[in-house]
């Protein structure tokens, strides 16, 4: 039984519409001067590479670029990217874009520093020291990935989303502005801020350290919500019910972008030192079979999940209606809970994410496979407030069907 939590964060977190102007100084400030940016072709071609240029000026021709990042990046993409690292011998490893790219850039740095292959650190703790220093500029208000301790590529072979661990992967600086995000699609926004509300509820509604086993404690990656990460997951929850329909039908409005922003690394601090548990679990295989965002996934089973979930843990769900604004003044918990899995569901229709699995291509005859693969996982089932069987997690793909 553990019977203390603890908290990491980003080395250092900037966070304010205009901030990356600060990005030279900060180069600066710690002599890096070999920057190798990991992008992708979709945000140079929104014009946000340009602006970073623009914010280092002259020393923008010290920059080194690789763009052939890609979304939810393959073991091939980071192959590349790891290649064009060993080209330039970068000092500095500076990740710009949403998840995809930092997370790309997190493992750049990492086989940058300690060579081997991607395989060789998978899972948790199996990163042997610092990585080349990392700065992370987020483009999406969403997966938090600037200041948490993974990264996740895709195994297109065995069909596996596949993370990476460690409180190495952390960046040295998160550099999170806001207006970067003004230039994304509707549906890149409405699906990332998505994936953040799934952080802030699974990371909310997790285990306890304290409800841990102790040969669980040995291997968790996630070790269960704690005050702070409570605290964070509250108010990214708030944020998003306040913010996200907005950013996603005003994509200009900048109180509803810093909103998201706040919102989205506020759930990266949460759930990367409390948990994600059965909603990734369950994206996981579905993402990669069906092709569908890693927000879109998580979107669309997340109030699904809620549901199995709502019995071992009332309390937490009818604060979450709560912070979502519903009116929950004078209902039982357990009423007061739905109200809050009714507004997930809302929300989600309102922003766009599809209703069930059959509309995002899947057949039923999957189902299976998805919760025979999600079953493995077994970091994201332990921390989960309800260890669920195999026939549990099929029910709940069939009800999200
Ligand atoms: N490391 C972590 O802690 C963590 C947490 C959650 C998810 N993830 C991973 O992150 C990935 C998803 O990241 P995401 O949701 O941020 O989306 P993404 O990075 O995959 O981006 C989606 C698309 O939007 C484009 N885009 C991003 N920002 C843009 C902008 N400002 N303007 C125009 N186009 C823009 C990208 O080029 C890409 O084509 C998945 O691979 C997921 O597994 C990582
Ligand atoms: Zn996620």
């Amino acid at each position: 039984m553990r019977t203390y939590w603890d908290f990491h964060s980003a080395g250092k977190l900037l966070f304010g519409s205009g901030v990356l102007k600060q990005l030279p100084v900060e180069l600066k400030r710690n002599g890096y001067t070999r920057p190798l940016i990991i992008t992708d072709r979709n945000i140079v071609q929104a014009g946000l590479l340009e602006r970073l240029k623009l914010a280092l000026g002259d020393s923008a021709k010290h920059l080194r670029v690789f763009d052939e990042g890609e979304a939810e990046p393959s073991l091939k993409a980071a192959q590349l990217a790891r290649e064009a690292a060993n080209e330039t011998a970068p000092d500095v490893i500076i990740g710009l874009g949403g998840g995809s790219n930092l997370d790309l850039a997190k493992i750049t740095a990492l086989l940058h520093c300690h060579r081997g292959q991607p395989a060789d650190y998978f899972g948790f703790d199996q990163v042997p020291g610092s990585v080349t220093p990392l700065i992370c500029i987020p483009t999406t208000a969403g997966t938090g990935s600037e200041v948490s301790h993974a990264a996740v590529l895709t195994d297109t072979e065995s069909g596996l989303k596949v993370s990476t661990l460690s409180a190495h992967l952390r960046p040295s600086l998160a550099l999170v502005d806001p207006a970067l995000t003004e230039t994304c699609p509707a549906r890149v926004t409405a699906e990332s801020g998505m994936d953040a509300l799934t952080h802030a509820i699974e990371a909310y509604t997790c285990r306890l350290p304290l409800e841990m086993k102790e040969d669980d404690d040995v291997m968790m990656p996630y070790p269960g919500k704690n005050p702070v990460s409570d605290a964070f997951a509250e108010k990214a929850i708030r944020l998003v019910a306040r913010h996200l329909v907005r950013a996603v039908k005003h994509p200009s409005d900048t109180m509803a972008r810093e909103g998201m922003a706040l919102a989205a690394t506020l759930a990266g601090l949460a759930f990367s030192n409390g948990a994600v548990a059965v909603v990734h679990a369950l994206e996981y295989p579905m993402g990669v079979a069906l092709h569908c965002s890693h927000g879109q996934g998580n979107g669309l089973l997340l109030p699904y999940v809620m549901r199995f979930n709502k019995p071992a843990r009332l309390e937490e769900f009818a604060s979450i209606a709560d912070f979502l604004g519903c009116d929950i003044e004078g209902v039982s918990r357990e009423e007061a809970a739905e109200l809050g899995i009714r507004a997930v569901e809302k929300l989600k229709e309102t922003v766009g994410i599809p209703r069930g699995i059959r509309d995002i291509g899947g057949k039923d005859t999957q189902l299976e496979g998805f919760a025979d693969k999600s079953h493995q996982i077994s970091r994201l089932m332990n921390i989960n407030p309800i260890q669920p069987s195999k026939d549990d997690l099929l029910s709940i793909l069939k009800a999200a069907f």
